[in-house]
């Protein structure tokens, strides 16, 4: 029989001491939530809930109907079980400390409830995408506010996403490697179907919105170029090209058979400091990323995790995948002379 995620949260509390009861309780909730939102994404047209909600998130963004009943099946899911402090996620502009009527735990979940939403009605791939940091030691006799949650990448304790997509996978680590489990529907279980998921350190896969290609900066648009001219450029490789519009559904593919995955921040106005939102989006990713044995960066030099972001919803250019690349991408970003140099 195979093993179940709860029988993998036991056995990793158990032999690698990772694991306190609130956190396992946090991920099988996290867990649940995420089998309730897959189901309602699965059942589509069905239940009237595709399309807007024609209003715009604190992103600016417009938020889809599924958008905003995600983010309620995880608060609701996560509010009562008395192992956080407070949540926050994209589509809610300040954070939500537990009530006072209810148990107050030691976590701080963070969490984007779709990403890629602009796939669901195109019935596309979507995910969910969490992130667990500890509540600062001084936090407990006062209210969570939101500096509590300011802490850097490295200090996460787990993070994950669930992918929907033609098979619904939760992709998790709480330090100790990469791990997969699908959603058997039948069961109505998680069960393990991937364990210590590397990411081959070489590829020849890339992953980046060339709409944007006039925006990029000198460095990304030389790096790209060189990928593009295929044999007969500088690598001396054919490349090839995916982006599916959801990261959750690039990065998954970057974990199963390698690939570099870039949204640098380029010159446009908003995107000045990126798209992806560090806290809920890059962090969790780069977490994952690193567990498999790639590398995550703003696009530089910058490893993301080292980030001590100064807002919940802060913005970063990302680069990540399989280290070679993400390394070259690092070396075009460099000035001429400096790599001129001995
Ligand atoms: P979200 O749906 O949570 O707003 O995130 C979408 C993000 C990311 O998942 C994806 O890689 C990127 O936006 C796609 O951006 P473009 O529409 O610019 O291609
Ligand atoms: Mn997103
Ligand atoms: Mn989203």
């Amino acid at each position: 029989m195979r093993k179940s995620l709860t029988q993998f949260l036991v056995e990793q509390q158990r032999l690698e001491n990772a694991m306190p009861a609130q956190l396992r309780l946090l991920i099988e909730v996290v867990a649940r939530a995420c089998k309730v939102i897959g189901h309602t994404i699965n059942k589509g047209a069905i239940t009237g809930l595709l399309g807007s909600m024609n209003r715009e998130n604190i992103q600016g963004e417009v938020q889809k109907q599924l958008d905003v009943i995600s983010n309620d099946i995880l608060l609701e899911a996560n509010e009562w079980g008395g192992h956080l402090a407070a949540l926050a996620s994209e589509e809610m502009e300040a954070i939500h400390p537990i009530p006072y009527r209810l148990p107050k735990g030691e976590y701080l979940l963070v969490y984007d409830p779709i990403d890629g939403s602009s796939n669901i009605d195109v019935n596309g791939v979507v995910g969910t995408i969490f992130s667990v940091l500890k509540a600062p030691e001084n936090a407990s006799g006062r209210d969570v506010t939101e500096a509590d949650f300011l802490q850097p990448g490295s200090r996460q304790v787990a993070a994950g996403y669930a992918i929907y997509g033609p098979q619904t996978l939760l992709v998790l680590s709480v330090g100790t490697g990469v791990y997969a489990f699908s959603l058997d529907r039948e069961m109505g279980s998680w069960v393990q179907t991937a364990e210590r998921m590397t990411i081959p350190p070489s590829t020849r896969e890339f992953a980046i919105s060339m709409a944007n290609q006039r925006f990029w900066n000198p460095g990304v648009a030389s790096y790209i170029g060189d990928l593009v001219a295929g044999k007969d450029g500088p690598r001396g490789a054919d490349f090839n090209m995916r982006w599916m519009g959801s990261m959750v559904g690039d990065v998954h593919r970057v974990l199963t058979r390698g690939g570099v995955f870039l949204y640098p921040s380029d010159s446009r106005a908003n995107m000045r400091s990126g798209k992806l939102r560090l806290m809920y989006e890059a962090n969790p990713i780069a977490f994952l990323v690193e567990q498999a044995g790639g590398l995550a960066t703003d696009g530089g030099a910058r490893r993301i995790m080292d980030i001590v972001p100064d807002g919940l919803h802060q913005r970063v250019g990302m680069v990540l995948g399989s280290a070679d690349e993400v390394s070259k991408v690092i070396e075009y970003q460099k000035p001429a002379q400096a790599l001129a140099a001995p």
